[in-house]
C-alpha cells in the first residue's frame, strides 16, 4: 500500500521548535512526530510513503533514509517548487500513486492519535466508493472541517465545510484519508485544496464516507494543543498498560503519564507529573517541581525550579528557583537565569532571560 504525508510549509505556529527543525522532526512523546506516522503506515502493510514538502529538506534526509531502513519501505520527496496547497501535492506525486491500483493514505502531518489504518482500509473497500476520511468529536469545531451525514446513512457524507463560521457540527475531519486513485482525476496540478475543492466535489457525487476514530485525537500544530495532545498520547499509553512510561512506584512521580528517557538524570526530592516527557541526556536537578510539560533532549533543569504547562526546547537550561508557566515555549538553547518568572511565550533560540516576564510576550 501507499500513503502521501502533507508535511507543507515552515510550520511557523509552532514557532520557536521550528526554527530549529522541520515540524515533522519535532519530538512527540520522545519520538519525532513523522516517526509516529511512519510506524503505523509500515505496521499497516504500507511500503511507500510520499512526504509532499515546498522547502528542501536537507535535515530530513538523513533521518528519512534511516527510517527507510528500519521499516524496510521507499519513502519519496516529493519538492512543490510554490505551495501546492493541500490537494495539489497529490496530482504533483501521481506517479508514485498511481504506482497499483490500490487506494492510498493521505495524511496531514500535525495530527496525533491511534492511527486505525487497518480498519480504515477495511471500511473503505466495504463500501466500494472513491474517498474515506477519518472523522473525530470536538468541542471547538470552527478550526476544522466540519462534516454533516446523509440523513439515515451512516457514512455518507452530506457536507463539508472547510472552518464553518456558523455551527453546522462537532464532528471533524481528523485529517487522515484513504482515497482511490481515481480522485487524482478530480485534481488539477495548481495550488487547490482537497477540504475547499475535493471533498466537496466527491460529496456532491455520494462519494466520500466518514470513518469514526476511537479514543484521542490532537492536531499539535500548535504549542498550546501540543501540550494538550502530549497529556492525551501519555494518557492513551497509561491505559495500554506501556513499559515506556516510568512507573508510579518512582519515589519521584506524580500522578502519573510521565515518560522519562533512560539516559535522563535525575535529582533528589523532586516531584514529577503528571503528563510529564522529558528527554535524552537532560539533567533535573534537586527539588524540581515538574508538571504537565516537555523537556527536550539535553535540556537542564536547575535544583527547586518549578515548571508547569511549557515546552523546554533542547539544550536550554532553567535557573534555580525559576518558574516557568501559563504556555511557555522555549527554543534551543536558551538560558532562563535563577529566580526568574516567565509567564508564557516563547522565547527565541539562544536567548538568555535575565529579568520576569510578567505576561505572555516573545522574546526575540
Ligand atoms: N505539501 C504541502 N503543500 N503541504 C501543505 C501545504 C502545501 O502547500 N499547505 C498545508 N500543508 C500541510 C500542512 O503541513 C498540514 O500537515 C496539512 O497540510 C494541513 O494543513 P494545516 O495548515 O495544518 O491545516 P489545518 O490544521 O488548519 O486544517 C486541516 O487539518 C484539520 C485537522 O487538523 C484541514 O484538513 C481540516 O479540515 C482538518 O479538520
Ligand atoms: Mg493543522
Amino acid at each position: 500500500m501507499k500513503a502521501l504525508i502533507l508535511v507543507g510549509g515552515f510550520g511557523t505556529r509552532l514557532r520557536p521548535l521550528t526554527l530549529t527543525l522541520p515540524k515533522p522532526l519535532v519530538e512527540f512523546g520522545n519520538k519525532r512526530m513523522i516517526l509516529h506516522q511512519i510506524e503505523a503506515l509500515a505496521a499497516a502493510g504500507v511500503t511507500d510513503i510520499i512526504l509532499a514538502v515546498n522547502y528542501r529538506p536537507e535535515v530530513m534526509e538523513k533521518y528519512l533514509a534511516e527510517y527507510e531502513k528500519q521499516f524496510g519501505i521507499n519513502i519519496t520527496i516529493s519538492i512543490e517548487s510554490e505551495p501546492l496547497g493541500t490537494a495539489g501535492p497529490l496530482k504533483l506525486a501521481e506517479e508514485v500513486l498511481r504506482k497499483d491500483n490500490s487506494p492510498f493514505f493521505v495524511l496531514n502531518s500535525d495530527v496525533t492519535c491511534e492511527y486505525p489504518f487497518k480498519e480504515l482500509a477495511e471500511f473503505h473497500k466495504s463500501h466500494g466508493d472513491e474517498g474515506t476520511i477519518v472523522v473525530t468529536k470536538v468541542e471547538e469545531p470552527s478550526k476544522y472541517g466540519v462534516i454533516v451525514h446523509k440523513p439515515n446513512h451512516p457514512s455518507r457524507i452530506d457536507r463539508f465545510v472547510e472552518k464553518p463560521v456558523q455551527f453546522v457540527g462537532n464532528r471533524i475531519n481528523a485529517g487522515i484519508y484513504i482515497l482511490n486513485t481515481s480522485v487524482l482525476e478530480r485534481i488539477e496540478l495548481r495550488p487547490t485544496s482537497i477540504e475547499q475543492e475535493t471533498f466537496p466535489a466527491m460529496v456532491e457525487d455520494g462519494q466520500l464516507h466518514s470513518f469514526d476514530l476511537e479514543g484521542f485525537w490532537m492536531d499539535v500544530g500548535q504549542p498550546k494543543d501540543f501540550l494538550t495532545g502530549t497529556c492525551l498520547y501519555l494518557s492513551s499509553l497509561t491505559k495500554k498498560g506501556s513499559d515506556l512510561l516510568t512507573p508510579s512506584t518512582e519515589p519521584f512521580v506524580h500522578g502519573g503519564n510521565v515518560l522519562i528517557d533512560p539516559s535522563a538524570k535525575i535529582g533528589k526530592n523532586c516531584r514529577i507529573g503528571p503528563n510529564v516527557t522529558i528527554g535524552p541526556d537532560v539533567v533535573v536537578g534537586d527539588g524540581v517541581r515538574l508538571q504537565r510539560c516537555v523537556l527536550m533532549a539535553g535540556s537542564k533543569v536547575k535544583d527547586h525550579a518549578w515548571v508547569k504547562s511549557t515546552i523546554v526546547g533542547w539544550n536550554s537550561s532553567v535557573g534555580r528557583w525559576a518558574r516557568l508557566e501559563n504556555v511557555t515555549v522555549l527554543g534551543d538553547d536558551v538560558t532562563i537565569g535563577d529566580e526568574i518568572y516567565v509567564n508564557g511565550g516563547s522565547v527565541l533560540p539562544h536567548k538568555t532571560i535575565k529579568a520576569n516576564v510578567d505576561s505572555p510576550a516573545i522574546i526575540m
